[in-house]
């Protein structure tokens, strides 16, 4: 169904010419001079000019994303921390909690579902999608199929998902969802491997150019776990290898980097490192990497809290927001929006106000933080507890 429709103008010397396969003489037939304008098809989806407003609308100002993809099975884990149990009828009412909550349109510009959530309504027969919508958030889709062990590595995992990809974007598309996540992780104790990073990366890179041949904008996530007792310089350098990967598939891929979202995880020490980095500390090292890996004509970076407090993570997305960056310095935070909200609920009818409440909070101290502006004070102490749980899966 894809076509040409993105074509750039630009000027090419003889020596790039001679090692590509397209070939300069479609448009004349003598030999190109050094200053010859080609046209360069970099992207082949019709859908160009929707993902480049789509993706500008997620990375719009003093907003983010609202993570509520947790598969079924991590569903149940967090309903099991309030002591109930994993039915749809559970989950349906956590998700109703969270996606009728008013005002939270001005914080939050996407949400990103699991399936189920994407074709269930409300209680009162709204569908969830319709919910979103009225509220100015794009609704968007985790289109992985999860983590399974990489053979020939070293006790590493890859991410399945990409058989019948391209069909279940066009339903998804139709259900009314306009982005998509495909999270893998890379994990720096067990290497990481060469082979697990080519795998993540091609992988990534695969799903971005299907979904954006369906009209759903891609969120890239190579997630480096904070699993670990390495330095954060060690951090920096396994995040500057990743980022490189990714960026290099992705082009062979074609995919249009104007309509795409990167959530890359913090650089950060590991977990189990002796010291803990200051906010400073953390923004220098993960914007140094940015920058040197990431083209501006990405739209938006929008966070992982990866096991952050609440606090924390708000904290250093802040601090990297204190002069301005190429692209728009977001989150897309699942844990460090939800812990408050789940305490507050405990799965009570008469919480269900002060819990929306407790999102709202969350939501605008996050909204603070992407426009640089947030303080810690007055804070409690459950958003200061960390959620870091070893070997985490999603
Ligand atoms: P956390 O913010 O809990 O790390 O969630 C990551 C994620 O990928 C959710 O979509």
């Amino acid at each position: 169904m894809s076509c040409v429709s993105f074509a750039k103008l630009t000027t090419l010397s003889p020596h790039w010419i001679a090692h590509n396969s397209f070939s300069p003489r479609r448009h004349g037939s003598s030999p190109l001079s050094a200053t010859r304008r080609v046209s360069l098809p970099i992207r082949a989806s019709s859908y160009s000019d929707e993902l480049v407003q789509t993706a500008k609308t997620i990375a719009s100002p003093g907003r983010g994303i609202l993570a509520i993809d947790e598969s079924n099975a991590t569903c149940g884990k967090r309903l099991a921390s309030i002591g109930l149990d994993n039915t749809e009828v559970n989950r349906q009412a956590y998700r109703q909690l969270l996606l009728t909550t008013p005002g939270l349109g001005e914080y939050i510009s996407g949400s990103i579902l699991f399936e189920e959530t994407l074709y269930q309504s409300t209680t009162d027969g709204k569908k969830f999608v319709d919910c979103l919508r009225e509220q100015k958030i794009v609704p968007g889709i985790k289109v992985d199929k999860g983590l399974v062990p990489l053979p020939g590595s070293n006790n590493e995992s890859w991410c399945q998902g990409l058989d019948g990809l391209a069909s279940r974007s066009a339903e998804y598309y139709k259900q009314g969802a306009r982005f998509a996540k495909w999270r893998t992780v890379v994990s720096i104790p067990c290497g990481p491997s060469a082979l697990a990073v080519k795998e993540a990366a091609w992988g990534l890179a695969r799903y971005a150019a299907i979904s954006q041949d369906n009209g759903l904008v891609p969120i890239v996530e190579p997630e480096i776990l904070l699993d670990g007792d390495h330095p954060i310089e060690r951090t920096l350098e396994v995040a500057e290898k990743v980022w490189s990967e990714v960026f290099f598939y992705l082009a062979q891929n074609n995919v249009l980097f104007e309509g795409i979202l990167l959530k890359p995880s913090m650089v950060t020490p590991g977990a189990e490192h002796k010291e803990k980095a200051s906010p400073e500390t953390i923004a220098k090292h993960t914007l140094t990497m940015l920058r040197r890996r990431v083209p501006p004509a990405v739209p938006g970076i929008m966070f992982l809290s990866g096991g952050q407090s609440e606090v924390e993570a708000t904290l250093n997305l802040n601090a990297m927001n204190q002069s301005p960056n190429p692209w728009h310095v977001s989150f897309s935070y699942a844990r460090a929006l939800q812990n408050s909200v789940l305490k507050t609920w405990q799965g009570r009818p008469e919480n269900v106000e002060a819990a929306q409440k407790s999102l709202l909070v969350r939501a605008k101290a996050n909204s603070l933080a992407q426009l640089g502006r947030y303080s810690a004070e007055g804070e409690n102490e459950e958003a200061r507890k960390g959620m870091f749980v070893k070997g985490y899966t999603y």
